[in-house]
């Protein structure tokens, strides 16, 4: 399938110019394992007034506070009323930080721990026991394995028992996109990207 038959290409795909141009001028230090430094996946967001567009509308310390917590080595929750950008801002940093956004979890009532971690290939179970090889990756697994950020999606959605098992590798910053912001809400529910 070409790029012109797919409906929406990811971030990495449509912006792939804007990313190559970022990094072949990105000469500041890169976090550990990041395709872009901070700065660079800044302006990727929010652009340069040049050649790099502008993505995101909004209060730039926002993304700024974004990038910081996943700099530091922590997992990043959207929160907000539905259609304030969270999960176009979940893939443009995946694409400016992994220079990948497509390992994402669709989270719903029904999304099991194998459809966010791992699961097995039972014949490959029996027969050689737990290894390696009869482990089934999902999307966790493999942004592990590769050092790439996990996308999940409307996480609120998933059964309390499945997000605390699958999810306690990182702790969690929170951001709440702007119109999400009420000042007299003290336990706001997350709609996570
Ligand atoms: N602050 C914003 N800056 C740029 N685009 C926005 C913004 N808020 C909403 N949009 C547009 O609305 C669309 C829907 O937003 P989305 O990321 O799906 O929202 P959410 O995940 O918060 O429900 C985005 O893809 C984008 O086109
Ligand atoms: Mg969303």
């Amino acid at each position: 399938m070409t790029h012109e038959q797919v409906q929406r290409p990811p971030a990495e795909v449509r912006y792939a110019a804007e990313l190559a141009e970022l990094a072949a001028g990105d000469t500041a230090q890169r976090p550990p394992g990041w395709a872009l430094s901070l700065r660079a996946a800044r302006t990727f967001i929010v652009g340069d007034g040049a050649g790099i567009t502008r993505k995101f509308v909004g209060d730039i310390a926002l993304i700024e506070r974004a990038l910081v917590t996943l700099a530091t080595g922590r997992g990043l929750m959207l929160i907000g009323d539905p259609g304030t950008a969270k999960s176009l801002l979940s893939e443009l940093i995946s694409a400016a930080v992994s220079g990948a956004s497509t390992l994402t979890v669709q989270g719903s009532a029904a999304t099991t721990e194998d459809q966010i971690r791992y699961g097995w290939n039972y014949a490959l179970l029996l027969s050689e026991g737990p290894s390696e090889a009869s482990l089934v990756p999902a999307p966790l697994l493999t942004a592990m394995r590769e050092g790439r950020l996990v996308r999940f999606e409307e996480i609120t959605r998933c059964a309390p028992r499945c997000r605390t098992r699958c999810c306690p590798c990182c702790p969690i910053g929170f951001s709440p996109c702007p119109s999400s912001a009420r000042p007299d809400s003290s336990s706001p529910v997350p709609a996570s990207t």
